[in-house]
């Protein structure tokens, strides 16, 4: 374990190692992360399952900066994320992540492309327009983009969540049940399209789930439970996600 923790270089876009995150102390104590040790390889696109409860979010939060561990370390490529101070979490998130969650967290009083360029406006950079065009194409939000969040379906909403994460091209994406929220359809198109973005873009993509199809697009499944990693699935199927999940249950 430590060996890990002490090596320089990797190709993880994001690492956790012995992970520990605790809420409450002592008799209310809850461990929602027991002391995971895992890698987001660069490039690849993960998704992580397990039962409600089983520390999902705590750990992508914790990976991401915007929670701290109790113990162990957290690493974006090669920055250890508890020596950072808040601002310096601030920018790293910033700078070189993407989040996509279920509440779209978009701003009511800027419109569709405002939001989607919220976070190059904010790090002051331009946009690749190509890219740009790109993403708002295939999301198909081109004929949407003067609209106020408030004049959007939720689909709409979430599609652009989805592009104002792709767009800066962050170092690694984080998503926390990004389709659960839409209808089958644009599920699949959004995930077809993180897909691509991992194929054709170089995107790393790390996404939580409770849907086995969803699941299928990754490249490799981690099934947590009680705060532990227990199992991984490279190249899933949704058939063998199921079975997975029913064997778990059993
Ligand atoms: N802020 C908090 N204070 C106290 N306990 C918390 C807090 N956040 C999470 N927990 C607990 O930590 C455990 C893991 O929660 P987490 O949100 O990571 O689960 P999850 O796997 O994402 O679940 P779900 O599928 O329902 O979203 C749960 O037992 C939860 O009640
Ligand atoms: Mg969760």
């Amino acid at each position: 374990m430590t060996d890990l923790a002490s090596a320089p270089a990797t190709s993880a876009a994001a690492r956790a190692v012995d992970a520990v995150k605790t809420y409450g102390e002592g008799d209310a104590a809850v461990h929602a992360l027991a002391g995971v040790t895992v890698e987001f390889p660069t490039n690849r696109f993960t998704a992580i399952m397990g039962p409600s409860g089983s520390g999902k979010s705590t750990l992508m939060q914790c990976v991401a900066g915007l929670d701290r561990l109790s113990s162990g370390l957290a690493y974006i490529g090669d920055t250890e994320l508890g020596g950072l101070n808040k601002t310096q979490l601030t920018l790293l998130r910033r700078d070189r992540l993407g989040f996509i969650f279920q509440q779209y967290n978009l701003i009511p009083t800027l419109t569709a492309q405002e939001n989607i360029l919220l976070p190059l406006t904010l790090a002051g950079e331009d946009p690749d327009r190509q890219w740009f065009d790109t993403i708002v194409s295939t999301v198909r939000l081109t004929d949407r983009l003067g609209n106020l969040p408030s004049q959007l379906s939720g689909g709409q909403q979430q599609r652009v969540a989805v592009a104002r994460a792709l767009v800066p091209r962050p170092d690694i994406i984080f998503a926390d049940e990004p389709t659960g929220a839409l209808d089958s359809q644009t599920g699949i198109e959004i995930l077809s399209f993180m897909r691509r973005a991992v194929d054709e873009a170089g995107q790393t993509i790390v996404m939580v789930t409770h849907d086995p199809h969803a699941a299928s697009y990754a490249d490799n499944v981690l099934f947590l439970a009680d705060g532990q990693i227990i199992d991984s699935m490279p190249d899933p199927t949704t058939d063998r996600v199921l079975d997975r999940m029913k064997q778990f249950e059993a």
